[in-house]
């Protein structure tokens, strides 16, 4: 085939060079019945096509006529030679930069010999690229000096996905999603975990509680998996040492919050413990403060790039995970003059005032609580062996918001059945479960991540809507 250029990956020592691009049409602007440029784009980058009318060059008026009636958002070819632009010419791209979205504006230019239309967009799109592309402190700006600018909002922008994804944010949103998912499987590789497929049509909640997808299952009630939770401990029954899980995650919880969703990805992990519970602490400090870097170190584009549309402060995190229990964080909330029923659960609120004195006292926006009551965790958590008030269990924290929970497990079935009676779970619907405890199971402990939270927080995004590419939550099933 033909060899296609990458906008991205132009540059000077192109110069000279004949290219074939593919890309969307950004912009389109006439200049004469002679001359027209056209914007290109390729995700987050864009690179300005110019057509001059002229015989030497075989491009025709009716071919500046063409690209002129092109429309936003089509998908074109342009074949052409890059050229670095004059001076003149460079001081109108960069303000066109300015009035547009464009983040890695190309400083090269495409002198175009033929252009090919290879699929039109309709004439005007139902949503405006370039306002679902401005940051908000561009929208205030723009109405102190007059200006009337229609902001996208949420729902808009979830009806015309397709198109919003295509705003450099989002572009950069999803890089850094997969990054992360990426990174969890390569550093739990590296410490001897195997990744695994747990099913998704299962017989009961295995989660405890009703928020469950129920469905016929050749005739038999059946759920969607609230968590791969009951399934990884039995692979864990079943020799694995250590297991991973990337998988989706069914909620049918009636929460419209700005971080719940009907289904996410969640990154869940299982182990055996030797020692101590700690032990599944400490993955999770080496996984998290890798992913952390990782990001930073490698992924700096994306992050300016979220950043120039929702401006946020940079994760502070620690070298060495903080771990405070919860009892330090009562008395932390206390304190600070928050009363909190000292065997209750902390509610969204108090977690994000933790969060913050968190910050305050111990410098970083990333810890975990452990220690947590027993009538707040769900029935398969290990009690305290010095207190079976409490749990071996934990929570942790972005910016004062939960990423994961995550525990020892009750490996004898006495115990784990007893449990599951007192919080009312009928043990019949998981008795193979209950069973797989009987025939030899090692102490074990795991975590459960949600991806789409992950990628929120860490780039402080107010919305979980935000880092799922088509969300489903209570109101949505469409797109
Ligand atoms: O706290 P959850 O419900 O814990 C479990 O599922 C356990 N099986 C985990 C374990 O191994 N002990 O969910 C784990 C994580 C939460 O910390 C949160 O990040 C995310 O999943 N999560 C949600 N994300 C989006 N929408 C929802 N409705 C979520 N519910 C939980």
């Amino acid at each position: 085939g033909r060899s296609w250029t990458k906008i991205g990956d132009l540059d000077d020592s192109a110069a000279g060079r004949t290219v074939l691009i593919r890309g969307a049409t950004q912009a389109i602007r006439p200049v004469s019945k002679k001359m027209a440029f056209v914007v290109l784009r390729q995700s987050m980058s864009t690179v300005q096509c110019v057509l001059v009318a002229s015989a030497d060059a075989g491009v025709s008026t009716q071919m500046v006529r063409f690209a002129t009636a092109l429309s936003k958002e089509s998908i074109v070819d342009v074949e052409g030679v890059v050229s670095l632009p004059k001076e003149p010419l460079k001081a109108t791209t960069q303000q066109y930069v300015h009035a547009e979205f464009v983040v890695n504006i190309n400083l090269v230019e495409i002198q175009v010999r033929k252009i090919y239309c290879i699929n039109r967009a309709i004439p005007t799109l139902p949503i405006n690229l370039e306002d679902a592309a401005r940051s908000e402190a561009e929208f205030e700006k723009a109405e102190q000096a007059g200006e009337k600018l229609v902001r996208v909002g949420q729902d808009t922008r979830l009806n015309y996905r397709t198109i919003d994804l295509r705003t450099p944010a989002n572009q950069a949103i999803f890089r850094i999603q997969c990054q992360v998912e990426n990174k969890f499987r390569e550093f739990l590789l590296s410490k001897d975990f195997v990744g695994i497929h747990t099913p998704k049509l299962i017989s009961g909640s295995s989660e405890g509680g009703a928020a469950v997808f129920k469905l016929l299952y050749n005739g038999q009630p059946a759920c969607l998996a609230q968590s791969p939770q009951l399934y990884k401990q039995m692979a864990i029954c079943g020799g694995y040492e250590r297991v991973f899980e990337v998988g989706p995650v069914f909620r049918a919880e009636n929460s419209n919050t700005h971080r719940h969703l009907c289904e996410f990805v969640g990154l869940d992990a299982e182990m055996e413990i030797k020692e101590h519970y700690f032990e599944v602490c400490d993955i999770i400090d080496g996984l998290f403060v890798s992913i952390f870097k990782h990001l930073t170190e490698n992924c700096k584009k994306e992050l300016e790039t979220i950043n120039r549309q929702y401006p946020f402060e940079p994760l502070q995190y620690l070298e060495k995970t903080l771990k405070l229990t919860y009892e330090e964080g009562i008395q932390m909330l206390k304190e600070a003059g928050t009363e909190i029923e000292p065997m209750g659960d902390l509610n969204t609120e108090s977690e994000k005032k933790l969060g913050r004195l968190v910050k305050e006292k111990y410098g970083t926006d990333f810890f975990i609580l452990y220690r947590y009551p027993l009538g707040v965790r769900p029935f398969y958590t290990m009690p305290c062996y010095d207190n079976p008030a409490y749990t071996n269990s934990f929570d942790v924290f972005i910016r004062g918001e939960e990423i994961i929970s995550g525990a020892q497990r009750i490996h004898t079935p006495e115990l784990l059945a007893k449990r599951a009676t007192e919080c009312g779970i009928d043990v019949s619907t998981i008795s193979a479960y209950i069973e797989s405890f009987s025939y030899g199971a090692p102490p074990h402990g795991g975590f459960g991540v949600g991806l789409e939270r992950v990628v929120m927080l860490f780039c402080a995004l107010n919305n979980i809507r935000k880092t799922s590419m088509f969300p489903r939550d209570p109101q949505r099933l469409v797109p």
